[in-house]
């Protein structure tokens, strides 16, 4: 366990050391990873801690009275406790486990629509939402006839709040908007989005992915109903996610699997649900990946969000300038408060082409529409490049970048 404490002066370098994928080398140079937006590399100690998990601990979990098996459900409860911390949730019976942010959306979709959406009702969504949290409500309308409103997002990229306000009304019952954007790294303003939805009796779905990652989250200072995140983002393993809910709200809603370990009891005539979050949980959850992210919590919390945070809007300054200040760099999205996340075109580079030419100068950025057509569209492009900071990276990696744009800018002659 690292025993770093929030006063602790941030030695960025010694941090690298903890994420042994930072010391690679991509064609022959050092690694420049700034693609942590799409998925985050991962401390070595949330990988030890997992082997050792399997190594001594694992076995399946609330199924058997043997020991090991106790072990293994205490492991895995242990680590819902944590995030249920980590995020400031009352209970960690609001904490379900998923298989990441995707799931976790689509089970809101599904159970909160089959409960309480029918045809006429409406859904609110902004313009810049990731694809995971628009087509769940898509297929929703499908089978009930909901209405989907947009909230559009400036020129800038900040959520139009005006319009917002404008599109709720009493038929408005749910407002699912992102926390930030994997795009434009804008934050949302999530607290004053919950007040205006919750007013109009509206509940708000928060997809969390991109700030759980960057700063301290405290879903009841939200007040959001539910909020959806990924672990391979926040440091820990792919293959789990989180979905917590307001446990009056989730008690309210019907399975959305069913399978073991869901139920009270079954009979061939009639089944009953499990309380809260075993109800959500149907089947063998990804029982290592659960306990794994809990580690990455652990390592989180030992760095301290709030130094996390403070170093990378360090970076974000820095990489907004330095791409800003680079001549045909178009930035999309570039409202003060927002995080290490730039989205850019180069006039006269091809996304894809840039990004291939980064790539032989070892810097790994994800070039795309980023699971957001809508976005790309309104801002009239198809792809752009994209730049990501984590916790580890530093002022160098971003001068590498500047000055790979340059070189890929040199070579097409713009
Ligand atoms: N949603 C992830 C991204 O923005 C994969 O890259």
């Amino acid at each position: 366990m690292l025993s770093r404490g929030l006063k602790m002066t941030y030695d960025v370098h010694k941090i690298r050391a903890d994420f042994p994928a930072l010391s690679l080398q991509a064609h022959g140079k050092p690694l420049v990873f700034l693609d942590s937006a799409a998925s985050a590399q991962k401390p070595a100690e949330v990988v030890n801690r997992m082997a050792a998990f399997y190594e001594s601990s694992y076995a399946n979990v609330h199924r058997g009275v043997y020991e090991l098996s106790e072990k293994a459900t205490d492991a895995f409860e242990e680590a819902r406790r944590k995030i249920a911390a980590f995020i400031n949730a009352k209970s960690e019976n609001e904490i379900i486990f998923t298989r990441g942010a995707t799931e976790s959306l689509n089970l809101v979709a599904a159970t909160f629509g089959a409960a309480h959406l029918k045809a006429g009702d409406e859904i609110i969504l902004s313009q810049a939402e990731h694809h995971s949290n628009i087509v769940p409500w898509q297929i929703l309308r499908e089978r009930t006839g909901v209405e989907i409103k947009v909230v559009p997002v400036s020129d800038d990229g900040a959520f139009d709040f005006e319009t917002f306000e404008k599109l709720l009304n009493e038929k408005t019952k749910l407002v699912s908007v992102m926390q930030v954007s994997n795009v434009l790294g804008t934050v949302f303003p999530v607290r004053q989005i919950v007040e205006k939805a919750h007013a109009v009796g509206a509940v708000v779905c928060v997809d969390g992915c991109q700030g759980v990652t960057h700063f301290k989250t405290d879903v009841q200072s939200l007040g959001c109903d539910f909020y959806a995140f990924s672990g391979h983002k926040l440091y820990g393993p792919t293959g789990i996610g989180v979905l917590y809910g307001k446990e009056a709200v989730l008690n309210g809603l019907p399975p959305y699997q069913g399978g073991g370990d869901m139920i009270k009891s079954v009979s061939f005539e009639k089944s009953v649900w499990a309380d809260v979050p075993a109800r959500f949980e149907a089947g063998t959850p990804a029982i290592a990946q659960a306990v794994g992210l809990g580690y990455a919590v652990d390592y989180l919390s030992a760095l301290g969000m709030d130094n996390i945070a403070a170093h990378e809007a360090g970076l974000t300054k820095i990489l907004m300038r330095a791409l800003g200040e680079t001549d045909g760099v178009r930035l999309i999205g570039t409202v003060p408060d927002k995080v290490g996340v730039a989205a850019f075109t180069i006039d006269g580079v091809h996304a894809q082409d840039a990004s291939m030419i980064l790539d032989r100068q070892g810097i790994a950025v994800r070039t795309g529409h980023h699971c957001a057509q809508p976005l790309h569209e309104r801002f009239g492009v198809t792809a752009t490049i994209r730049a990501s900071v984590g916790l580890y990276n530093t002022r160098e990696d971003i001068e590498t970048l500047a000055a790979g744009v340059r070189k890929a800018k040199k070579m097409f002659g713009v």
